[in-house]
């Protein structure tokens, strides 16, 4: 378990009004358990636009699979970035269109790369790419052993 700090934040009043509205919405119990988290998606936002560091991205992508040559161009391409594909999920939806889920691991710009490039296959019909983890992912995503106590 990850040992905890406190520190002191300083903000206008109005702007921490309009947060703990926000936290509530987001049904946060405390202010501090909202800034956790929201500097963890700072740093893995930055991995991933920076390119830096370890991340892990879920690509989910629908294709008709009777489009000639798609399901053989999907199943080479993640052939040859089997090194950086941790599992795939493949769901048949109906008679023609398939839901494929892609797990990624490794490095940003190779996972980005090999995700634009599964999303870009000519025929996807629909696709996004939900990434997470972050380079010293232990340090970043350890749950402080009280993280759960409010803030007094
Ligand atoms: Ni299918």
């Amino acid at each position: 378990m990850a040992k905890l700090v406190r520190f002191g934040v300083s903000m206008e009043d109005s702007l921490l009004r309009e947060f703990d509205r926000y936290i509530q919405r987001k049904g946060y119990r405390n202010r501090s358990e909202a800034i956790r988290d929201m500097a963890r998606n700072a740093m893995v936002q930055e991995a991933w636009e920076q390119e830096k560091g370890e991340v892990i991205a879920a690509v989910a992508l629908v294709y008709d699979h009777e489009k000639r040559g798609l399901a053989d161009r999907l199943t080479d391409l993640q052939h040859l970035a089997a090194q950086t594909i941790v599992s795939t999920l493949h769901v048949h939806l109906d008679e023609r269109h398939c839901l494929e889920v892609i797990v990624l691991r490794g490095n940003a710009s190779s996972v980005r790369k090999i995700a634009n490039n599964l999303l870009a296959i000519k025929g996807v019909l629909h696709g996004g790419i939900v990434a997470t983890g972050v380079p010293n992912t232990e340090k970043v995503f350890a749950k402080a052993q009280n993280s759960t106590q409010p803030d007094e």
